[in-house]
């Protein structure tokens, strides 16, 4: 069995993981390397923060302190959120590490030395104001390929298009809001086109095997021709070439190596740290990460949402293979499509998110998070964009979670607790063979040679046995093709027929005639209890730590890293192994799930799209202003005493109106005559700007000016409070 590499997507540290991310390349890749882990194979799950480039700098920018603070402000958060979450990575690295730097530098010296890199001189788009180039998401515009608005420099994140930047349409610099001009710089070219052939191959070799979407992007990628691309930069933030001995000091000097090419060949890098690790242990040779990036004996999956697509499928194979030294390039990359939320797109600048970090500390129990794991792998976005909803959510944890599973656990372990002295029963009498029986037998459905089933079987039995065997064989073959809503479903199918068991046998009722009979069906279920824990591990890993302390064997795997273990048994095709002795002591279970109540959710639900003040985000910097600044308008409600029209005015009206008292009258003249007859305005409440320098309109001077809204259609409204209890002179803020 060939050993398994399993990535993630390193996720910028530049924000908060939030639930469409989990959904995308992270729970995903999670429950594949448990199920892996499970099955005795060997595994190596990596990930990490990715830390250089524009999308850190644009973050610090923002919030107005140094990339290192950002990186490490997320790098943490977000390392300590997946940790909660239950992920099993056997590393979480950076990119900032400075090893990585110099693998990363490996790579480019030599492509140098190939004479795969060709230097050229190229126009960028430059941002005069601001003195710099415009790399990447430096600068936003339409798409060329679509027309989507808002895309950026190097990728449209609406159709996955990568282009050269100077092809978007109506560029704007994301620093000054200007429009940047075009100047010339020198950069390094990879020549993906000498790859075009080698990748055509691999991706038509894999047609029968990887996803629709992840095949489609990549053809069509193919299509138009694999271009040469620059692979470095201007920016100071990021793996800098300057000390690069094959190029001259005042060529390279500011010059970064573009963050796309540096953050994958992350995944090389961590595997080396966690090496070296083991190698401290002593469990490992500091050779052996090659055991898990080359050759036969390792295959590679790569994990992803569908906007690392082709930096996956094309850009790191070419650049893996390009290296002729042995590199594998990925055996498949299932990406999945986008998670949507409430039927709208996650959006942070809406708050129309829900962050880890943040339902974490809403729900900070674990069966809440399991709850979260398996609503959102039942909701996977696998093969096109799906929904996570907080009714669904709360659905899947009453009817399914809680009605199903939780309660198969929990009424077959209070009965047995009750009835069996807390006990394993001996089976004995009539059923003194039961045990041998029923193993020889689900042994022959293993074989796939249909035996006739023992007479100490009843129907009830035999049912329950063939739907846990095929069962765990839909399991296994789904997960072996990534359709993990479909393994979920099968996982959960099994405890509905263990749930149909106990019902069908009727235990309680069973009891007052046959102790004997009773004892079987029991000693059944706490068999199928253990195999559900070890078949929902990869999903809910936390649950089934909960329910193998139940049955007393602590010692169960769940799919937890297997680095440091010298022998790793398959627990996955032997779940259902009749390993629960007869006499094994039973702990009291507590409730595996609680209900969650309709106050929850909606409490959930008003939560979205509420915190307005993130909108901030989305304006440039330099049109926000202090609040200081606001405080200096003096915003006042005043009552319209008298109205009338400015002669040979078309739009303005002359008002006189009173702040706080008969002596506090003062004029405004106010440009709205288009839109109000005097006589509509008379007894009115207005806001009224009250501390602007007086001004003379026709005339006419005004002490004031008179707030009105409008919408740029040619309607015009002049601003009144609601409430009619507010009279004139209030303050408004
Ligand atoms: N940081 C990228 C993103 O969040 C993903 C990088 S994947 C890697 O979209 F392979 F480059 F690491
Ligand atoms: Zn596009």
């Amino acid at each position: 069995m060939k050993r398994t590499l399993i990535t993630s997507a390193l996720p910028y540290a530049n924000g908060y993981i939030h639930l469409g991310h989990c959904a995308g390349a992270y729970l995903t890749a999670d429950i594949y390397a448990r199920y892996l882990r499970l099955k005795g194979e060997e595994v190596m799950y990596v990930c990490g923060s990715d830390e250089h480039g524009v999308a850190i700098t644009i973050a610090a920018e923002k919030e107005k302190v140094t990339p290192k603070d950002i990186i490490d402000k997320y790098h943490y958060a977000n390392k300590e959120a997946f940790d909660k979450f239950g992920m099993s990575f056997d590393i979480y690295s950076r990119t900032s590490n400075p090893d990585h730097a110099a693998d990363a530098l490996e790579f480019f010296r030599d492509f140098l030395q190939k004479g795969l890199l060709v230097e050229k001189e190229e126009a960028q788009f430059y941002d005069p104001k601001a003195q710099m180039f415009l790399p990447d998401r430096y600068v936003e515009g339409i798409c060329p390929n679509c027309g989507a608005d808002h895309a950026r420099g190097d990728q449209c994140d609406a159709c996955g298009a990568y282009y050269d930047q100077l092809n978007l349409k109506e560029p704007k610099s994301l620093v000054t809001g200007d429009t940047p001009i075009v100047k010339k710089t020198t950069h390094w070219y990879m020549q993906f086109n000498k790859f075009q052939e080698f990748l055509e191959n691999y991706i038509e070799q894999n047609a029968g095997t990887w996803k629709d979407n992840v095949l489609q992007q990549s053809r069509s990628w193919l299509k138009q021709g694999f271009s040469e691309r620059a692979i470095t930069r201007d920016l100071s933030w990021g793996i800098s070439i300057g000390d690069v001995p094959e190029i001259p000091k005042e060529k390279s000097a500011g010059k970064a190596l573009y963050v796309w090419f540096e953050a994958v060949l992350g995944y090389i890098t961590a595997t080396k740290e966690i090496i070296r690790q083991l190698h401290k242990e002593g469990k490992a040779e500091l050779g052996d990460w090659e055991k898990w990036w080359k050759g036969d004996g390792a295959r590679y999956i790569a994990f992803i949402g569908k906007d690392n697509i082709v930096f996956h499928t094309l850009i790191f194979p070419a650049m893996l293979h390009a290296r002729n030294d042995g590199y594998n390039v990925p055996e498949n990359v299932p990406a999945n499509e986008f998670l949507n939320l409430e039927g709208e797109k996650f959006s942070k600048s809406r708050n129309w998110s829900i962050e880890l970090k943040e339902f974490e500390n809403d729900f900070p129990q674990e069966n809440m998070i399991s709850a979260l794991r398996y609503t959102l792998a039942m909701n996977f976005p696998e093969t096109k964009d799906a929904d996570f909803t907080w009714k669904d959510f709360q659905a899947r944890n009453n009817n399914e979670l809680s009605a199903i599973f939780g309660n198969f656990i929990n009424r077959s372990l209070q009965f047995l607790i009750k009835n069996f002295d807390g006990k394993v029963p001996e089976l004995t009498g009539e059923y003194a063979n039961f045990v041998s029986d029923v193993k020889e037998y689900y042994k022959s459905l293993n074989s796939g040679s249909k035996c006739e089933a023992p007479a100490s079987l009843n129907s009830n039995d035999v049912e329950l046995l063939a739907a846990v065997n095929s069962g765990i064989a839909k399991i296994s073959a789904n997960y072996d093709k990534f359709r993990f809503r479909d393994a979920i479903t099968e996982t959960m199918n099994i405890a509905r027929a263990a749930n149909k068991y106990f019902n069908d046998e009727e235990p309680w009722k069973v009891i007052k005639t046959s102790c004997e009979a009773c004892a079987k069906s029991v000693y059944l279920c706490m068999q199928t209890a253990k195999a559900l824990a070890v078949l929902f591990a990869p999903i809910v890993p936390m649950t089934s730590k909960a329910i193998f302390n139940f049955l007393n064997m602590p010692q169960a795997a769940t799919g937890e890293s297997t680095l440091r273990l010298d022998v790793r048994p398959d627990y996955w095709n032997n779940a259902f192994d009749f390993a629960l002795e007869s006499g094994t002591p039973i702990n009291t279970p507590e409730l595996l799930f609680s209900r969650i109540e309709q106050e929850t959710i909606d409490a959930q639900v008003a939560k979205l799209g509420e915190k307005n003040s993130q909108h901030a985000a989305e304006i440039p910097q330099d049109e926000l202003i202090e609040f200081a600044d606001f405080e200096k308008i003096k915003l006042r409600t005043a009552k319209v005493i008298t109205a009338e029209k400015i002669k040979k005015s078309k739009k303005l009206l002359k008002l006189c109106v009173e702040l706080s008292g008969e002596n506090d009258r003062r004029t405004i003249v106010a440009g709205i005559s288009e839109h109000y007859a005097p006589e509509d305005l008379i007894g009115k409440i207005v806001v009224i700007v009250a501390n602007l320098k007086p001004a003379k309109l026709m005339g006419t001077e005004s002490f004031g000016m008179v707030l009105a809204a409008s919408d740029g259609n040619g309607n015009l409204s002049v601003l009144s409070p609601i409430s009619d209890k507010i009279q004139g002179g209030a303050e408004v803020r």
